[in-house]
């Protein structure tokens, strides 16, 4: 895959990912992947009075999935869990400058992550006795 598919926002996102990391003491960890490519990311989220205070992710993927979850997490941070469910992996994919059709759909894994994390960290308040999920 040559770089040149990439614009600079992408490329920038993509060799400087920001929020990459794990956060020890997150309220929510959730792993999601693609089927389709094999593709996953593991998100650790921090959520305090219902906004999402700090957000890092491990990622194994390809280079626009990359790129999209350091877009993603930077555009997720500071957003309410309400906020966080109409986000759109079009917003991400926007926000990068577009991506080469056939990688747009990369940018579902993070934002299908930060979905999920939300409905798992709501199910989780409303039956606090469920067992904690495993770390994957
Ligand atoms: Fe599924 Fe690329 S093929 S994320
Ligand atoms: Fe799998 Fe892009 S090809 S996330």
């Amino acid at each position: 895959m040559s770089d040149q598919m990439y614009n600079e926002i992408v490329m920038d996102h993509f060799q400087n990912p920001r929020n990459m990391g794990r956060i020890e003491d997150a309220e929510m960890l959730i792993q999601v992947g693609d089927p389709g490519c094999g593709d996953s990311v593991l998100i650790f989220m921090k959520i305090d009075n219902d906004v999402l205070v700090d957000v890092k992710y491990k990622i194994y993927g390809c280079g626009a999935a990359i790129a999209t979850s350091s877009m993603g997490s930077v555009m997720a941070k500071g957003k309410t869990l309400d906020e966080l469910l109409e986000f759109r992996a079009e917003d991400i994919s926007k926000a990068l400058g577009g991506l080469p059709p056939e990688k747009e759909h990369c940018s579902n894994l993070i934002a299908s992550a930060l979905h999920a994390g939300v409905i798992e960290y709501r199910a989780n308040r409303e039956d606090p006795d469920k067992e904690p999920l495993p770390e994957r």
